[in-house]
C-alpha cells in the first residue's frame, strides 16, 4: 500500500501522525513531508485511518 501526499493541501492538523506516527512524518512546523509513502504491511490499518482522518484530504490511499 502507498499513500500519495498532496503537500500543498496540508494545513498541519497532524491527525495523520496521531494515528500512525511510524508512517507519517511531520516537519518542525507540523506539516507533512512531501513525497509518497510506502507503507509496510503491518502498518496498513493505522496508516489508512490516518490518511482518512485528514480534514484537508491531503492523503490519498493507493493500493487497497
Ligand atoms: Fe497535514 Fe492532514 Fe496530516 S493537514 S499534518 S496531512 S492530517
Amino acid at each position: 500500500m502507498r499513500i500519495i501526499v498532496d503537500k500543498a493541501k496540508c494545513q498541519g492538523h497532524a491527525r495523520c501522525w496521531a494515528h500512525a506516527p511510524n508512517v507519517f512524518t511531520l516537519d518542525d512546523e507540523g506539516y507533512i513531508l512531501p513525497g509518497d509513502i510506502k507503507v509496510a504491511a503491518g502498518d496498513e490499518l493505522l496508516a489508512a485511518r490516518g490518511a482518512r482522518s485528514c480534514p484537508e484530504r491531503a492523503l490519498e490511499i493507493d493500493g487497497t
